[in-house]
């Protein structure tokens, strides 16, 4: 499949003429007194999400431009191909498929495979969470990147649907102070580890997997085979390892897209396969919403055009993710991986370098915490960051004081960043803090707001697990829509592997007796290997 890339569309050119002439001096406060509709013409509806768009440094030209960029580039041809399982991700040669994972049975390629784990999962899962014959009390989820942050962020956020008796654990760091305190809390008898890793290589996993299964054996622990399973495409290695119980998955499945697949099992359990279902359904109405809404009114489509816009236009290179919601205190870390181990690339499909920006930083807190650290930067610094705001409607906690002030804040910050704050309006205000020695314009300055600064929020009802697969695939499909019109492959990671290799180098070197073998490394590792080995 042909397709230029956006920087050589006529689509571009246009967007780039609209930048200088409107798109630069947007200001959202003239845009809002100019258009009564904006907020209605530039918000949307999908599957359990409603984004508001409007707070954003674009207009309805600019959503126009970037909608036949988006039709230049062949997004809809693309996006048909990924979700036939054609093999998009070129450097590995491998289908994309998670959107099979999450479909109803018989409606997309691999059903069998996928609903045949599925069922033996949810089997599993259910006998693990009647704990009286069971007699698990602890799970154990030990993965690392894409086997650890799918569900370590999901189990948080869906905590009202937890099981009341099982307490589930974390563990991915090879550091041993990660695996170290959970140990400390367990007994072998009502623990179960759970070997998530898709290729059942990777150092992380593998060492804190061995040193679990050492403490099993010497704390007691008798019977591996009940205590240990797999989540894993690598079956052979897992059996090698000693484990005979795993759920499979397939190399269509991308790491970080795996939360779907037999990574999932922690949630499973931890919410159990009905609550598991309702979170693969909320994937896949969004799925069909990406696959069918109009491109104009494509919600993730739609938030990785303005991505494009911010990077490659207003050259913005970060983003902040603000999730009122404590639950969904995992979320950025997890769009983390999603987005820059997706998008941060460098070269296109065909290797030739990219001339522009790709994904940026993304970052953020939940809110409120957020506002008390790193706001001020967000409200006063140099930097302009687009900030995404994430509310609920209705929360799963009886506090509705709490609640209240919760979204107040949320949309407190949103205006604030938008309004700002003119020096006239600061000086009008009592300052009762400022030291006597400075003028008045001065303490003004420093109450000064530029405002202008934009932001997106989604809005949830209720973060249930319909909601919440919904929305993890809204940011999947938003991802692959801003990595489609860079001409990139989303779906390869081979920047993480340079460092695993001169990890590997290093290893030796480290725990080998006698004096530092510094030799051939570069100054500044020669000199702190030496240090470590004193
Ligand atoms: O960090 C690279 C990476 O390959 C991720 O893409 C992946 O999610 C993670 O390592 C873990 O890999 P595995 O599931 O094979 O252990």
């Amino acid at each position: 499949m042909e397709f230029p890339r956006c920087d050589t569309t006529v689509a571009w050119a246009a967007l780039q003429g609209h930048f200088a002439a409107h798109g630069r001096d947007l200001d959202l406060r003239e845009a809002f007194n100019r258009d009564p509709g904006r907020f209605d013409s530039l918000s949307l509806q999908a599957p359990g999400v409603f984004a508001d768009l409007s707070k954003n440094l674009w207009d309805l030209k600019t959503r126009k431009l970037l909608t036949e960029l988006a039709q230049e580039c062949g997004l809809e041809a693309r996006r048909d191909a990924m979700l036939a399982g054609a093999p998009i991700n070129t450097t590995e040669g491998r289908a994309v498929l998670h959107t099979a994972l999450r479909a109803p049975r018989g409606t997309a390629p691999f059903s069998d495979e996928v609903h045949g784990v599925l069922d033996r999962l949810f089997d599993f899962a259910e006998q693990v969470r009647d704990t009286g014959s069971s007699g698990i009390r602890h799970v154990v989820n030990i993965g690392i990147g894409g086997s650890d942050l799918g569900p370590q962020m999901v189990v948080p956020a869906l905590d009202a649907w937890a099981h009341p008796g099982i307490t589930m654990h974390f563990v991915s760091n090879v550091d041993g102070h990660d695996i170290t305190p959970v140990l400390r809390r367990l007994r072998p008898d009502n623990t179960l580890f759970i070997i998530a890793s898709k290729t059942f290589t990777t150092q992380e996993t593998m060492a804190n997997a061995a040193v679990a299964r050492q403490w099993f054996l010497d704390q007691g622990g008798t019977d591996i085979d009940r205590h240990f399973v797999g989540a894993t495409t690598n079956l052979t290695a897992a059996a090698e390892f000693g484990i005979h119980i795993t759920f499979g998955f397939w190399d269509w499945v991308g790491g970080r897209y795996s939360l779907w697949s037999a990574i999932g099992l922690p949630i499973a359990i931890a919410v159990g396969s009905e609550h598991f279902r309702a979170l693969l359904a909320g994937a896949h109405a969004m799925d069909r919403h990406f696959a069918e809404a109009p491109l104009k009114s494509n919600l993730p489509v739609q938030l990785g055009l303005l991505d494009v816009w911010y990077r490659n236009f207003h050259r913005f290179s970060s983003r902040s993710v603000a999730p009122y919601h404590q639950g969904l205190k995992r979320l950025p870390a997890y769009l983390q991986q999603l987005e820059m181990e997706s998008n941060g690339k460098c070269v296109d499909l065909d290797g030739e370098p990219l001339p522009f920006g790709t994904s940026p930083v993304v970052w953020g807190e939940p809110g409120t915490n957020g506002q008390h650290a790193y706001f001020q930067m967000l409200h006063q610094g140099t930097d302009v960051v687009p900030v995404e705001f994430i509310a609920v409607k209705h929360p799963t906690h009886p506090h509705a004081d709490l609640h209240a002030k919760a979204l107040a804040n949320c949309l407190a910050q949103s205006q604030a960043l938008m309004l700002g704050k003119t020096t006239e309006a600061a000086l009008g205000e009592a300052a009762p803090t400022a030291s006597a020695s400075l003028g008045k314009l001065t303490v003004a300055r420093h109450r000064t707001f530029p405002g202008n600064r934009p932001s997106t929020t989604l809005l949830l009802d209720t973060l249930t697990p319909h909601t919440l697969g919904a929305l993890i695939a809204l940011y999947e499909h938003r991802v692959f829509t801003s990595g489609a019109l860079w001409g990139l492959n989303s779906f390869d990671q081979w920047g993480v592997e340079l460092g695993k290799a001169l990890a590997s180098q290093l290893l030796p070197r480290l725990t080998a007796s006698g004096a530092a073998d510094t030799r051939g490394l570069d100054a500044s590792t020669a000199g702190l290997l030496a240090r470590l080995k004193d």
